[in-house]
């Protein structure tokens, strides 16, 4: 029997366990690079991780920083598909570490494209390029013809990877595309994002587990859909006739604010908003309760306002187009995290830490 061989960088994030999940359902062979930590990092793909459920699933240890040993996988494995997902994927973390974020981000990327320019067997190469390119917005909504104007390490490094990613498909003829998505979410998002923060937040307080939800910009606007439909378009943008850009987007807008209320309401909250800046505070209103307040700790250097993206190529060329809403994800999400609080709850102690870090 044969089937298509693909290694997964970042398969240990949020979006790596769900591609990693519909690759292995359409047959896939799959290799996922995990990198070496003091303590296991391999909670989203425990699941997987049985040779006897999924006998075609292997991890690989590798660093995206380390390109000897990206080459020498490469060539052991001998893959059909490289889906580039690793990353330092936080923003306002790269602004404390600009250089390793480059360094991953952009390096890693460069060190993929090398080693397969080196081989002599066709291999498609996806590179998890980013909404966060657009940065400071120079149109609206973004489409793959927006000029980019990032605003932090980790959008630069982006562009860079982007640009890698472009110049080797048009100057050494690889295979190599870009998916720019716009912010996707998923009970296995990361805790320091700030829809997770919200959910997970908002649960733990409605057990009387935290007191407060301290969050920084509300007015941000960001463009959210679903993990699980994104990493469809992923792999629709591998199979494609050949190697392009994509972005992909759900192209509705939301502000952080009005994430806090979709959440709000999964929980039976009422909340009304007072004050403005850094006094505004979200009340419950029916308990008169402060349950959300603004700490300038979360506040980035630079800021992205609004990010809203246009996926109309996708929709045509690809047949993509997202299938969860804002207020089902915000559920979801709301669900998800209310279940790990109730067992936080039974426990007596926090099943996952979320410490007060600046981001
Ligand atoms: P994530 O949950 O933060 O996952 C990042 C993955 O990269 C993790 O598996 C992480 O490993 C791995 N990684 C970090 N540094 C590494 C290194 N030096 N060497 C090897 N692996 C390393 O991110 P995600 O949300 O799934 O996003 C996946 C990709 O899409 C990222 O490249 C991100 O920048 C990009 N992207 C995400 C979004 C979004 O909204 N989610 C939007 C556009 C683009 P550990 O588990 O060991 O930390
Ligand atoms: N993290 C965080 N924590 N963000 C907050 C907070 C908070 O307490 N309060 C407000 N925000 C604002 C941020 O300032 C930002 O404007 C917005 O909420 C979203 O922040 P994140 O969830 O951290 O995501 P991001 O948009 O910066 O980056 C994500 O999306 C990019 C695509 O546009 C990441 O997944 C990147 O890897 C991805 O490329």
């Amino acid at each position: 029997m044969s089937f298509k061989k693909a290694i997964i960088s970042g398969i240990t994030g949020q979006d790596g366990s769900y591609l990693a999940e519909l690759l292995l359902s359409k047959g896939y062979e799959v290799y996922g690079l995990q990198r070496r930590a003091s303590l296991p990092n391999t909670e989203r793909i425990d699941h997987l991780y049985s040779n006897v459920e999924h006998p075609n699933f292997f991890m690989m240890y590798a660093d995206l920083t380390d390109a000897d040993n990206l080459n020498r996988i490469i060539q052991k494995v001998q893959p059909n598909e490289i889906y580039n997902l690793g990353a330092q994927s936080h923003v306002g973390v790269s602004f404390d570490v600009p250089e390793y974020t480059m360094n991953v981000n952009a390096m890693g990327a460069l060190h993929f494209l090398e080693a397969i320019r080196n081989q002599n067997f066709p291999v498609r190469f996806y590179q998890a390029s980013s909404s966060e390119m657009f940065g400071k917005v120079l149109a609206t909504p973004q489409n793959e013809t927006t000029p980019f104007n990032p605003q932090s390490p980790y959008g630069l490094s982006k562009v860079c990877a982007f640009y890698l990613t472009k110049m080797y498909r048009t100057g050494f003829g690889v295979f190599a595309s870009n998916g720019i998505l716009f912010n996707h979410e998923s009970p296995r998002r990361g805790l320091n994002f700030v829809t997770r923060k919200i959910t997970l937040g908002l649960a733990r307080l409605k057990l009387g587990l935290q007191p407060l939800l301290r969050l920084g910009n509300l007015n941000a606007v960001r463009d959210w859909g679903f993990s699980k439909d994104y990493v469809e378009a992923i792999w629709r943008i591998v199979q494609y006739e050949k190697s392009d850009d994509f972005v992909v987007a759900t192209g509705e807008t939301h502000t952080v604010r009005e994430f806090v209320e979709a959440v709000g309401r999964f929980h039976g909250f009422d909340i009304v908003w007072q004050g403005a800046g850094l006094d505004e505070k979200g009340i419950n209103r029916k308990t008169n309760q402060t349950i959300v307040e603004v700490d300038p700790i979360f506040f980035r250097p630079n800021e992205v306002d609004l990010l809203q993206g246009d996926a109309h190529k996708a929709k045509k060329l690809l047949g993509w187009q997202p299938k969860t809403t804002f207020s089902e994800l915000a559920s979801i999400m709301a669900e998800s995290d209310l279940a790990l609080a109730e067992q936080e709850f039974k426990l007596g102690k926090p099943v996952v830490s979320q410490r007060r870090f600046a981001v």
